[in-house]
């Protein structure tokens, strides 16, 4: 019974001495409102961006957003809009990594990241829950390329430099299995830089977990992306065009590795 019960306790001490460690990693972090167009928020290896850079197309709107947590490499958030008036993207709300960026594609192994979300409307809305990364062809340069990876599409639709007589945007490839999901890769120009965008062929992906190098992989392989390439940017937020919503993020984590 005795050495039961020490050897107990020698198990439990490991096991106590490894929790400390969890709760000290959830960190101080700034959960104060900020409703400025370039309001920006540091928290551990993230920055939150309220970077409403299309606010002068709305006739009127808001946009404010906080921080609500971080522990371990686990950021939640939440943003709140209304924006009314001008058929453009009014903001792009999100959250950036600031760590192990300005790698060129061929030297990164993965790109881990799980995102869980949801969102209240007040009526109709148009917008998307989307990771948005550039690459360039140097650390730190202009942007080549854009990817998106769409997690959700509310009446919005991706840049394309194909439409069907239906007015629909076409797909340059269709029922891409990538990251345990179902796409269709859209392609086209914002006037700046080449925006390859990912959708769901159907739905809506409010938890999503995958290596996103997938992405990378299939555009380097498919469609003349350099793997020499730099990634500069990876965000995930939400670009809305119209309407009142709430996104929670409860759980966003992404790693480059
Ligand atoms: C994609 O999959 C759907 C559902 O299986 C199918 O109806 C459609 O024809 C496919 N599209 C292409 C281009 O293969």
């Amino acid at each position: 019974m005795f050495s039961k019960a020490l050897a107990f306790l020698v198990l439990s001490v490991p096991l106590l001495a490894t929790a400390a460690p969890a709760e000290l990693a959830k960190r101080q972090v700034d959960t104060s409102s900020h409703c400025g167009q370039w309001d920006t928020v540091t928290a551990g290896q993230y920055e939150l961006l309220l970077d409403q850079w299309g606010a002068s197309g709305a006739t009127s709107g808001q946009q404010c957003a906080n921080l609500v947590s971080l522990s371990g490499s686990t950021i939640s958030w939440k943003t709140t809009w209304t924006w009314t008036g001008g058929s453009g993207v009014k903001s792009f709300t999100n959250i950036q990594l600031n760590q192990g960026i300005n790698k060129q594609l061929s030297a990164i192994s993965s790109i881990p990241t799980t995102w869980t979300w949801s969102q209240s409307a007040s009526g109709s809305v148009v917008a998307d829950v989307a990771y948005d990364l550039f690459t360039s062809n140097s650390a730190g340069g202009s942007n080549v390329n854009e990817i998106m990876i769409w997690l959700a599409n509310f009446n919005a639709g991706p840049i394309s430099s194909q439409y069907g007589s239906d007015g629909k945007p076409v797909p340059v490839a269709s029922n891409l299995s990538l990251a345990g999901h179902t796409w269709n890769l859209y392609s086209g120009s914002n006037g700046a830089n080449a925006v390859f965008s990912f959708l769901p062929t159907s739905g809506t992906i409010t938890s999503f977990s995958g290596d996103i190098k997938a992405f990378f992989d299939y555009l380097v392989q498919h469609e003349g992306v350099s793997s020499s390439q730099y990634l500069v940017t990876a965000q995930a937020g939400t670009e809305p065009t119209s309407g009142s919503a709430t996104l929670t993020t409860s759980a966003y984590s992404l790693a480059i590795n």
